[in-house]
């Protein structure tokens, strides 16, 4: 007998076959068990455990401050939420970026402690031997190139990346190396859209879009943006799906009423 679910779990190979007919990929976030599960039966093709939890569960202004235990602590949620979509975590900044062995026992704690499928790392050719290491260990790795909000420091503000010359020929020989370095797929945050579709042509693996444009091979959206639990973030890039932040502040205000005047709970919601 056999002890495996029967469930067909995407796959890195199933998301190469996507790119390869030209199937475009669908990636969303999700921080924990109840969204994990509405998005996965929703049936998204990733699941993003983004360290963009750092601000939009814990209220940080960057994604800085979130720690490997508190990414584990999401990802082992969102597993437990999820039977079809492939789960990728964030390593949080800090976690890797010292060497490759660190990154390496990174991704292991990731991969051990919370069930996750794989990792994603922000860099280019400065991080290209760590995403080797990782890989050699068996543990698939996604990319990050463009805006990288792990550098907000360095780079000052959330706008658009490579627009000009240099960056855009950096951005090219980085996704080189990091497919090379044996990345499965990369993200490109905030670039023009033609350089996007430049690169997404020049490389093999599947580019997901935020902020890049139409001709990725697949999108990301941050789920909270996109259902509009994040109030007043309107970036160009982003579909608004549902306006929840007033839904909910709605709902509650009309609970509060309900309470307030004895209406709640009435006969038939009580023993
Ligand atoms: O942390 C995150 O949510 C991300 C996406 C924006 C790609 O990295």
């Amino acid at each position: 007998m056999s002890v495996h679910k029967e469930v067909k779990r995407v796959t890195t190979h199933i998301l190469q076959e996507m790119k390869n007919r030209g199937e475009k990929i669908a990636m969303l976030t999700a921080y924990d068990y109840s969204m994990a599960k509405v998005v996965d039966e929703g049936g998204v093709d990733i699941i993003l455990v983004g360290d963009s939890a750092s601000m939009v569960m814990a209220g940080h202004e960057t994604t800085l401050p979130i720690t490997l235990d508190q990414m584990i602590y999401h990802a082992a949620s969102v597993i437990r939420g999820t039977t079809r979509a492939l789960v990728i975590v964030d390593l949080p900044f800090g976690s890797y970026q010292g060497n490759s062995k660190e990154a390496l026992n990174s991704a292991i704690r990731i991969m051990k402690e919370s069930g996750a499928h794989g990792v994603k790392l922000e860099g280019g050719v400065e991080i290209a031997e760590s995403i080797e290491r990782i890989v050699a260990a068996g543990i698939p790795v996604m990319g990050h190139l463009g805006l990288t909000p792990q550098s907000i420091y360095k780079f000052g503000t959330y706008t658009v990346r490579a627009k000009e010359e240099a960056e855009a020929q950096k951005l090219k020989s980085d996704i080189k190396r990091i497919e090379e370095a044996g990345c499965f797929s990369v993200v490109l945050e905030k670039i023009p859209a033609l350089l996007a579709k430049e690169v997404s042509e020049s490389i093999t693996i599947p580019t997901i879009g935020i902020g890049a444009g139409q001709h990725c091979n697949g999108q990301v959206l941050v789920v909270n943006d996109m259902i509009g639990l994040t109030k007043g973030f309107t970036p160009r890039f982003l579909r608004q799906y549902l306006d929840l932040f007033d839904q909910i502040n709605g709902a509650v205000k009309s609970y509060i009423k309900d309470v307030k005047s004895g209406d709640f709970p009435s006969d038939k919601e009580q023993y």
